[in-house]
């Protein structure tokens, strides 16, 4: 049956010591792309991927790779990212007060570019670069770790989102972070979302139940 949005799995609840695995998993059960979730230890608390890990896994999958900034100096690491393999790079609207600057840069070289904000972060906060925006990714929990519980009230975000898209002729496609399950998904569909971003669910084999 033909799904309705993208699926995006991250490899942030994959085991690390494994990743070409969970590579050929998510492309076995039919992932669109892959989600890469870099961790600054700033940011957020964790640390995760650099480029040169991205720049390994690049080599074994064409699917496209959704990395997902959550670090307190995105402008630092975008041109190591591009060149490494991503094919859309997103920064948080918290992190980068240069955003512009930044979105024109990763289009620039070649990538798509995206932007995300955390639940408490209004849609308001991204009027002015939505023209610019290839993506734009709803956190529905605080980024920093896997297996959390969504906060439904961020959906509002997605509808809203795909109702200015619709008003302005926007191109942008939304996605979904954060505590996507089973009984979660309907909701996060019914918002509208483009594309679903699943770390715990996914390698748990709970996405779909
Ligand atoms: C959270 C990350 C998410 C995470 C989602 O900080 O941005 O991409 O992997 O994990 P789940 O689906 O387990 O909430
Ligand atoms: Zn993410």
């Amino acid at each position: 049956m033909n799904k309705s949005y993208l699926l995006a799995p991250s490899l942030l609840s994959a085991d690390f010591s494994d990743l070409r695995s969970a590579i050929a998993q998510i492309e076995a059960s039919g992932g669109d792309m892959v989600h890469i979730d870099v961790m600054d230890g700033h940011f957020v608390p964790n640390l995760t991927f650099g480029a040169p890990v991205v720049r390994s896994l690049r080599k074994r999958t064409r699917l496209p790779f959704d990395v997902h900034l959550m670090v307190s100096n995105p402008a630092a690491l975008v041109d190591d990212f591009v060149s490494a393999g991503a094919d859309y790079i997103c920064f948080h609207i918290e992190a980068e007060v240069h955003a512009h600057r930044l979105l024109q840069r990763i289009r620039e070289l070649g990538c798509k570019a995206g932007i995300s904000l955390v639940p408490s972060t209004p849609v308001s906060a991204l009027m002015e670069v939505l023209p610019f925006v290839d993506l734009v990714l709803v956190m529905t929990v605080n980024p920093g770790f896997g297996g959390q519980e969504m906060i439904p009230s961020c959906l509002e975000k997605v509808t809203l989102l795909k109702k200015i898209r619709q008003e302005n002729d926007f191109s942008y496609i939304v996605s979904v972070d954060g505590g996507v399950n089973c009984k979660t998904l309907p909701s996060v569909l019914a918002a509208g979302t483009d594309v679903v971003v699943s770390g715990s669910a996914f390698f748990t084999g709970e996405l779909n139940c």
